[in-house]
């Protein structure tokens, strides 16, 4: 009987992910990293190059993006601003797919990255073969990946979407009538079919940060804090989700801190983005929602260990040295660009309100 890979849990054993311990850098004085904060604008001044940092990487690196003009953002706004920002050279911290996407729209400009092992566990979980076999059996599917996937699943696919917009091109697609074949993160993909109805067939990938949380914990803590405003990233698992007030990219997320009159929140998603909550909305008590143990029983603890890779120490020494370039061979890109591309032109048509055209 053939293997019905309809079902996630009947796909092939997928390889599995290892995932590293947070990286311990160097405490710096005052001194030091305002020292080391000055060396990079420099730097960045003279190689012509511009910051792209996401919500998740140290503090420390965000407010340097923001202070010299680059930006931090979550995945979909990071590959916008590459694309119309006119830096030749565009320094990405954050996790490999974000490194890739940004060369991929962006094939003249040169792209480094702090740390080339950065990677993403969904990524990991969903190694091309594997995943192009699963497309294969079922050819009548649209192909939509997650952002967080290789060049080369991304170029295998029909859309990439991010958590920002996987919901709106979802919804799009099932108007439509197409069945989609979605990946690699189930939880993410099961909300948006969820509100959706959308049908589909999942890959079976998580992300091991999300994947962390509790929703019994996270039920007690409720109890504890029954005016907070739980807000909760989809690729959190569904009984977590189902408690949220407001479940959104990290933008959205953030954007909840200060929209809301809440004065309490629980942050289901890395505690990195706690850097800009406090700075929107000062004076609001952010509480971290709990995780599966504590030190030695708990992976991740909210904080995602290839995001913590990226450091002011290696960001300097990329600049100085031009290590770690990303480079994605150009007819890799042009695939993988078709299917990121539908995303932006997507995203700017709903910016300006007006509807979506799609072939
Ligand atoms: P956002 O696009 O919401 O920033 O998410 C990226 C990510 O990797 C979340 O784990
Ligand atoms: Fe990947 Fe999860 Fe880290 Fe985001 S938090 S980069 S999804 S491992």
């Amino acid at each position: 009987m053939a293997t019905d890979r309809t079902k996630p849990d009947t796909l092939p054993p997928l390889p599995e992910v290892i995932v590293p311990p947070h990286p311990e850098w160097p405490k710096l004085s005052e001194t030091e990293t305002a020292l080391l904060k000055e060396k990079i604008k420099k730097l960045l001044k003279e190689q012509d190059a511009v910051l792209v940092a996401h919500y998740y990487t140290d503090g420390s690196l965000q407010d340097l993006a923001e202070e010299t003009g680059g930006c931090v953002a979550d995945s979909l706004e990071m590959a916008r601003f590459g694309t119309q920002h006119p830096a030749r050279t565009l320094v990405v911290a954050g996790v490999r797919f974000m490194g890739e996407t940004a060369k991929i729209l962006n094939n003249e400009k040169r792209v480094l990255m702090p740390d080339l092992a950065a990677t993403c566990s969904l990524d990991e979980g969903c190694p091309y073969e594997l995943f192009s076999s699963f497309c294969d059996e079922h050819p009548d599917h649209t192909v939509v990946v997650y952002a967080n996937t290789s060049a080369r699943v991304k170029a295998r696919s029909d859309w990439v979407v991010t958590s920002g917009i996987a919901l709106p091109i979802i919804r799009h697609l099932a108007e439509k009538g197409e069945k989609i074949l979605w990946a690699p993160d189930r939880h993410l993909g099961r909300y948006v079919q969820k509100l959706t109805g959308a049908e589909m067939i999942f890959w079976p990938g998580s992300c091991v940060v999300h994947e962390e949380f509790r929703a019994v914990a996270l039920e007690r803590l409720r109890k504890l804090h029954p005016d907070a405003a739980i807000l909760v990233h989809p690729e959190s698992p569904e009984a977590v989700i189902a408690q949220a007030d407001v479940v959104g990219s990290t933008t959205a997320l953030i954007d909840a801190v200060a929209r809301l009159p809440n004065l309490e929140f629980i942050v289901a998603t890395d505690k990195g983005i706690f850097n800009k909550m406090r700075k929107v909305a000062p004076g609001k008590i952010l509480l971290e929602a709990p995780t599966v143990g504590e030190g030695a029983t708990c992976q991740s603890c909210a904080y995602c260990p290839w995001m913590g890779m990226n450091s002011l120490q290696n960001l300097a020494e990329v600049l100085a040295t031009g290590k770690n370039e990303v480079h994605v061979s150009p007819d890799l890109a042009v695939q993988a660009r078709i299917p990121i591309r539908r995303m932006l032109d997507f995203a700017e048509a709903m910016k300006k309100g007006g509807g979506f055209l799609s072939s």
